[in-house]
């Protein structure tokens, strides 16, 4: 096995795959709430660069829902992370922020959508992914659409499986 790059080093604790330990919650002012099951994998090939998958599933059907897939960046030096971000659903997205402890807070800082994609219209992305002292990894996911102002999609904590 490689050792992980020295750039992300910082980001060590996310590596492996995590499984949601109880449903998720979704949630948005036009939609009815749901809940859901997701499975999140973080690899790396030595390269300065973490490779991601989010699977997820309805909570009782297990059918396959939302994906997304991507890869982290750390500009050297500093805290700042970046998200680089491509999901099923024809949205693409970069997002920004700062690595506090273990803790990430991100902002959508591009967001791009197929000539085909149905609306509203996603305009923002913020998200919260943070390792908690109980060892569970907790994620938190608002979104702003042409017709909503930023506010919580998603909520749900995970457990190491790998
Ligand atoms: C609805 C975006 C992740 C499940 C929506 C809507 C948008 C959206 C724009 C429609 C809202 C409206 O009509 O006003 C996103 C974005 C995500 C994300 C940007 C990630 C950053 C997820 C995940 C799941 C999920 C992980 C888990 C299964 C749903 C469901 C609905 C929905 C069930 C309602 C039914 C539907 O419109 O398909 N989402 N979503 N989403 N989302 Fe997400």
């Amino acid at each position: 096995t490689v050792e992980l790059n020295q750039a992300l080093l910082a980001l060590d604790w996310l590596l492996g795959t995590w499984e949601s330990d109880e449903p998720g919650e979704g949630n948005f002012p036009s939609i009815k709430p749901f809940h859901y099951i997701e499975t999140l994998n973080f690899s790396h090939v030595g390269q300065p660069v973490i490779n991601f998958t989010f699977k997820a599933f309805h909570a009782e059907t297990k059918k396959p829902m939302h994906r997304e897939c991507g890869f982290i960046r750390m500009q050297p030096g500093t805290n700042r992370v970046a998200f680089i971000i491509a999901q099923n659903s024809g949205l693409v997205e970069i997002e920004e922020g700062d690595l506090t402890g273990q803790q990430l807070n991100l902002q959508s800082q591009a967001v791009a959508r197929t000539s085909f994609a149905r609306e509203p219209y996603v305009q923002k992305i913020s998200r919260v992914i943070q390792l908690r002292s109980d060892g569970r990894l907790e994620q938190s996911v608002s979104m702003a659409t042409d017709n909503q102002p930023l506010m919580q999609h998603l909520h749900i904590t995970y457990s190491r499986s790998s």
